[in-house]
Parts: C-alpha cells; structure tokens; sequence
C-alpha cells in the first residue's frame, strides 16, 4: 500500500465536519435549521424552532417586534435546546424590512449600473438613499426564439434593486454580537425561500408564504424572482379575528384555527366564516399579483406553493385550489435536504415554516 503524507495527516488530524446554520427571525419565531455536506450532499443535522412572544410575557404564537437583546436571548435557548454545535450562521432578514423594486435600466454594463442604479433609485425608495443599503442583480433575459423583423433591438435590462434600511442591519449586528453566532452573512428572507423551494428547472410558481403578521408573495421563473408582494395580512389575523368574534383568549383562539379543518362540513360554519376572510383577502391580492404579472409577461405562471406556518391550517388546500385557477400545492423546505434515520419521521410531518431557515442554510453550504 502507498503511504501517502497527505493521508497520513489527514488521519492524524481528521478534517472536522463543518456545520452551518440558517437563522430566520420571523415575526412570531425564531427557526434554526443545521446542514453539513455528505458527499456532496445536504445532509439536516438538527432543526428547531422558538416562539418570541414569551420573551415579552405575551402569549405564543403573537407577532412580536423585540428588540435585539430578548432576540438574542431567544437565539441563544433555541440554539441550546436544538443541539446546535455550527458557529456559522447565515441569517434571514424579513422581507418587511426590505424595499424591492424592478427598474428598468438602459444598458447591462455592470460599470454603469453600479453609478446609474443609486441615482434611479432614489424614484422608488421613499427614504433618503443615505439611510439605506442598497443591492442589486440583473434579472436574466428571456432567450428569444425568434426576433421580429421590425423589432427594435434596444438594450434594455431588468434590474432588481433591494433596499435595506440602515437601523435593521445595525439590529441584525447586534443580535448577531449578542450571540456566540458568526454571521456569515445575511440575505432578504425571499431569496432563502426560493432556494429551498425551486431551483432553475422548476415550472414557474407564485409562492405564498404565510406568516403570522403578514404574506409574502413570490413569483418566481426558472428560479428568479420576477415579482414580489407584501400582503399586510397573515395567520395572527385569524387568530384575532376569532379571539374578538367569540369573546375569548388569544391562546383559546389559536387553539380553535389549529384544531378546524376549514374543509370539513363536520365543523363550525362561524368558525370557517371567520377563517375565510383573512384567507379570501390574501388569496384574492394573490390572485391579483398573478394578474399583473401575466399581464405584463403575457404569460401564464404555472402553480401556487403554499408555505409558512399559516399554510398548516387544515383543510386549507382544497379551500385555496378553489382561489386560484391553477395548481396549488403544499411546499416541502427539505426536499433538497437529506436525513439520516431518526430525523426522517418527524420531516415526514409538514414544517412549511422552515423554508427559509433551510434555504439560507443552504447558501452557506454552497458558498463553503
Ligand atoms: N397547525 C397550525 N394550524 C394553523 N395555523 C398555524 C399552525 N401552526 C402555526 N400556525 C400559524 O402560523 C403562524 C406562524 O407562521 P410562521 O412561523 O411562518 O410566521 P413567522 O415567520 O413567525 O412570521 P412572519 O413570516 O410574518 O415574520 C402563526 O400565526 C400560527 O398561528
Ligand atoms: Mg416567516
């Protein structure tokens, strides 16, 4: 047998399994999901979730707005209650925090985007260009069959700039030094969710991610987000609107959403009623997104992801496939993810609430 010095080290110091971590600060939890790569594979290592509500001394499940110090000290118990050992950690800043728009920009030239984008800007984003961070990435064109004649070829690209607010990074920095956590980096909760959920070879999809204060809307084409929407509208609504119509607590409402099934004739007729309006008015701004986007693609976009935590309402799929005139299905964060044996019976359970902590696990997996 060969000896080999590059062998023989190897085994004397074995290279150490590197961990990583994606961090999603949701409005109502806190979720950690732990990756490592297994022959070039994804492979889950351990996951959790906390609610932020009791840090505050309200009841769980509410959407919260914490500052950095009980965020940390939430971090800090799901870390140690999930097991977590990864130092790394990518984390997932809310899609509320951020400003998206799609500009249209004369030229491709990276060197001109990067002095033109800050200046056109300024026409979409509502605060002073000082006061955020900005980013940007060239939506790829569509490759065109074929060119009309009298077309004119004009060198237009579509760019899409994110905002973020200054004071929201400085937060995430100080959760982040609050914690024992690196954070590697951080990226708009949207971009986390597609990873997970899509990759290029993917029909087109509107995902709808239904959190507890409000819905984002994707709508997402070979991977790319070509659309994205704020619904000032999520699963807390349902409680509330539940809590208020019958007279009763918070955590007994929440108890009454989880335990109906919104489908089934055996249950309450009020209950559903109520149900349905939070559900009819997030579903009909979905609806609408679809619309505009079809409208100006001229295209159709071929099916719904329903994620978030909202989306465990039961029975919500027939109700939502009656919405929407195309598919409409239930998302699965750890479709890309391998588990080993005594993880894969609790995945087998929807957790549509982990897909951005998974996609942003993800990222952090690739880029090592
Ligand atoms: N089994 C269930 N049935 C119905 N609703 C549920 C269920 N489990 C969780 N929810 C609801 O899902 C919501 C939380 O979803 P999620 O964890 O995705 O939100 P979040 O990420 O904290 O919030 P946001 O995305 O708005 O920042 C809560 O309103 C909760 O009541
Ligand atoms: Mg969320």
């Amino acid at each position: 047998m060969a000896f080999s010095i590059s062998n023989f080290y190897k085994n004397l110091f074995p290279p150490k399994v590197q961990s990583f971590l994606g961090v999603d600060i949701g409005a109502s939890s806190i979720k950690v999901v732990q990756l490592t790569r297994k022959h070039d594979r994804a492979v889950l290592e351990t996951y959790g979730e906390i609610a932020l509500a009791p840090y505050d001394g309200k009841e769980m499940g509410k959407a919260m707005n914490l500052p950095p110090d009980k965020i940390a000290e939430a971090l800090i118990d799901l870390c140690r209650e999930s097991s977590v050992t990864a130092k790394r950690a990518a984390v997932a800043i809310p899609f509320v925090a951020s400003l998206v728009s799609l500009i249209e920009m004369p030229t491709s030239d990276q060197k001109q985007l990067a002095q033109m984008i800050p200046i056109e800007a300024r026409k979409y984003i509502p605060v002073p260009i000082s006061e955020v961070s900005l980013d940007w990435s060239i939506v790829p064109k569509e490759a065109k069959m074929f060119q009309a004649e009298n077309e004119i070829k004009t060198e237009k690209t579509d760019v899409m700039v994110v905002a973020i607010h200054n004071d929201t990074i400085t937060k995430y920095q100080e959760i982040g030094a609050k914690t024992n956590l690196n954070a590697a980096f951080y990226e708009i909760e949207m971009f986390s969710t597609i990873r997970a959920l899509l990759d290029q070879n993917s029909k087109s999809a509107m995902i709808v991610d239904i959190g507890a204060g409000t819905t984002k809307l994707y709508v997402v084409e070979r991977g790319v987000i070509k659309n994205s929407h704020l619904v000032n509208r999520g699963s807390q609504d349902i409680t509330l609107a539940i809590s208020n119509a019958n007279s009763i607590s918070f955590v007994e409402a929440e108890n009454l959403k989880r335990s109906t099934d919104i489908s089934s004739t055996q249950s309450d007729r009020n209950i559903i009623g109520i149900i349905a309006i939070t559900l009819d008015y997030i579903f009909s701004e979905a609806n609408q997104v679809l619309l505009s986007y079809e409208k100006k693609y001229a295209k159709t976009v071929d099916q719904v992801i329903l994620i978030g935590g909202g989306s465990l309402l039961k029975g919500i799929l027939p109700t939502a496939k009656r919405s929407f005139q195309i598919d409409v299905t239930l998302g699965d964060p750890f479709s890309k993810v391998e588990a080993p044996a005594f993880l894969r019976d609790v995945l087998k359970t929807a957790n549509p609430e982990f897909s951005v902590a998974v996609g942003a696990a993800l990222r952090m997996l690739q880029e090592s």
